[in-house]
């Protein structure tokens, strides 16, 4: 076979198996998503406050714009020509934040991938991952020379049990883990991940939060900052895409380490940054993240409204987030359930093995604080009429 019937033998297979992928131009407006021109509430976007959405924002924010700011490309490398005065603002604004050193990115796959595969490339370091950590993180790993040790999900004694294991042999030992987690909802326990480093004195923490950032903490600051411990994290991972309603993603960490990842990663490096356009959309969101309260406040009565109905309905719930699997357990019934969702003008996507283990496929359902209260009591009667 030569390599283009290799390529359509393979995909035949995922054809086979009901797992092919392929990428459909949508429509978004408001809450709804447009399928064949018909609207459908949205319940796979990661717009979690409804940011991304907001017409009046997108308004304010183009009408604010100074007109030697409307710039589309940057043209360069940040370490070339890419960085404006935009960027700068940016990373001054998360300073201020977190009191930590911002590191921009074009986006979060970006940012971990590089910056994991240079932290796993240190001397003497390794790197450990919780096993459901992103794929982003994994690819970071398997990028880097050492080997790829993974904990079982929040399995802090595994982990413990495997820290103990090498602990002799490295100099370093990073915990990689997400805050909220991308595919169950569950979340990370901080706490306890930060009194390790107490009686570890070798092990550093990085923190991925990508579904937490603006939507966790009283101004959106996400879970490290929530739990008091942005002094005891050592890496934290922010995407803009996501909860902030915008583009790219940074990552705080100390003066020495933003240094080090502006001289060894890869992807910063040998990329053209973001347009100042994006960085003057991100700084616009960053000072406004503060006054998002309203969303998020709404975005948690919403989860838990719906938490609450998987309880009633007997479902598993694994979440404690936004994010809320519909387990389905095999493949052909998170078809099914898409299917009937679909029916009820809801628009979630089926996940899959092999992006989920086997046996644990499910519809994932996506919150959004736009969201009304008549879209959330409809989904809640989907989710009861689903079971029968
Ligand atoms: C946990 C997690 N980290 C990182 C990323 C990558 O972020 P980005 O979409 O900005 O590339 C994602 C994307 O879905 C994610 O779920």
């Amino acid at each position: 076979m030569n390599l283009y019937e290799t390529m359509q033998d393979i995909q035949e297979n995922l054809h086979k198996k009901g797992v092919f992928r392929c990428i459909k131009a949508k429509d978004q407006k408001g809450a709804f998503i447009y399928l064949d021109k018909k609207p459908y509430v949205n319940l796979s976007s990661n717009d979690y406050l409804g940011l991304a959405e907001d017409e009046l924002l997108n308004e304010e924010f183009l009408d604010t714009l100074p007109f030697d700011a409307k710039r589309m490309s940057s043209s360069g490398s940040p370490l070339l020509t890419g960085a404006f005065n935009s960027y700068k603002r940016c990373e001054d604004l998360c300073f201020k934040l977190f009191n930590k050193h911002a590191l921009f990115f074009n986006t979060g796959f970006a940012a971990n991938s590089g910056v994991i595969k240079t932290l796993a490339s240190l001397k003497n370091t390794l790197v450990i991952a919780d096993k459901f950590a992103h794929a982003s993180i994994i690819d970071g790993l398997s990028a880097a020379s050492g080997k790829i040790v993974r904990y079982s999900h929040n399995d802090y004694e595994h982990l413990e049990r495997l820290i103990n294991k090498v602990y002799d042999d490295y100099d370093n030992i990073i915990v990689a883990t997400e805050g909220v987690f991308s595919m169950d909802g569950d979340m990370a326990n901080l706490q306890l991940l930060s009194s390790l480093k107490d009686k570890y004195k070798k092990l550093y923490l990085y923190v991925d939060e990508a579904h937490s950032f603006s939507v966790y903490g009283d101004d959106g600051l996400g879970l490290c900052a929530k739990a008091g411990l942005l002094d005891k994290i050592d890496f934290i991972l922010c995407t803009c895409g996501k909860g902030l309603g915008s583009q790219g993603a940074f990552l705080l960490c100390n003066e020495v380490s933003k240094s080090y990842f502006i001289n060894t990663v890869r992807p910063l490096i040998f990329s053209t940054a973001m347009s100042p356009l994006c960085f003057e959309h991100i700084a616009f969101m960053l000072k406004k993240l503060a006054s998002f309260n309203d969303r998020r406040l709404r975005l948690q009565k919403i989860s838990s409204y719906i938490h609450n109905a998987l309880k009633e309905g007997g479902f598993d719930d694994l979440s404690e987030s936004q994010i809320i699997p519909l387990l389905t357990y095999d493949n052909d019934s998170a078809l099914k359930a898409y299917e009937f969702f679909l029916s009820r003008n809801f628009y979630a996507m089926p996940v899959r093995h092999p992006t989920v283990p086997l046996g644990k496929a499910r519809l994932r359902l996506s919150l959004s604080a736009s969201l009304k209260d008549a879209m959330v009591d409809d989904l809640v009667k989907a989710i009861l009429d689903f079971k029968k």
